[in-house]
């Protein structure tokens, strides 16, 4: 029987929308592929998944996760937190804006000067929220999407916001990253041990984060 057996796990997935007005928004090309197929991945072993994701076109029927379905990252930190206590485990892997709008319009906004600006203000960082109240017995995933230096990053991270490992993923490599059905992963622990795969489909992808998770615990 699978560790995971009805462990609760907490996941975010998919992209974060700040509002501009009540038309336009700041987001980002996060599809949430990768976080849906770890969430079906997690609950084919019996997890009971609280999946609290971002504006996507994709859905999920498995009876083993629960949806909460959230717009910008102040929600996504609500909605974690809420949650996160109850949780063995937590897998952050939505990208989550780092910065929201400071006074978001409640009209539309109109057109009339030839440049305009918006003052923009730093979000919380969710996960680094929860490594700092994480218990002992809880595992802390996150994910990390680099352009450079992607080791070095990412082994920062994984300290900074306490984690147990990290899972990187580097826009260099072909196929891998936001528009791909496909994924190239390395994960790094807390110990500094580092597992390379090859470059998969998302679902393998997922299926590979599983059983680390499983071995990682076992
Ligand atoms: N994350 C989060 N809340 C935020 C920003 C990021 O929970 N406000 C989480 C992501 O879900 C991911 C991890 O932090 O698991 C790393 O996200 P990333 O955007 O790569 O890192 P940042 O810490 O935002 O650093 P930077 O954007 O400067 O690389």
């Amino acid at each position: 029987m699978s560790f995971l057996k009805n462990k609760r796990v907490l996941l975010t997935a998919g992209p974060t929308y700040e509002a501009i007005d009540p038309v336009r928004f700041i987001g980002n090309r996060s599809s949430g592929k990768m976080g849906y197929a770890l969430a079906e991945a997690l609950a084919e072993k019996g997890a009971e998944v609280i999946l609290v994701s971002g504006p996507v076109s994709l859905n999920t029927k498995h009876q083993n996760i629960k949806l909460i379905e959230v717009e910008s990252a102040a929600e996504m930190y609500a909605a974690c937190h809420l949650h996160f206590g109850s949780c063995a485990i937590a897998i952050l892997a939505a990208a989550v804006a780092d910065y929201t709008v400071a006074k978001p319009s409640a009209i539309k906004i109109k057109k009339k000067s030839e440049t305009m600006s918006l003052q923009l203000v730093k979000t919380k960082d969710i996960l680094k929220s929860l490594g700092k109240i994480k218990a002992a017995d809880q595992l802390l995933v996150g994910f990390a999407l680099e352009t450079n230096n992607e080791l070095e990053n990412a082994k920062k991270k994984l300290v900074s916001k306490n984690l147990d490992f990290i899972v990187l993923n580097s826009l260099q490599d072909q196929g891998a990253g936001f528009k791909h059905d496909t994924n190239k992963i390395t994960i790094v622990e807390k110990s500094n041990k580092i597992t390379k795969f090859e470059l998969k489909s998302k679902a393998e992808v997922a299926n590979d984060i599983v059983a680390f998770i499983e071995g990682f615990r076992d």
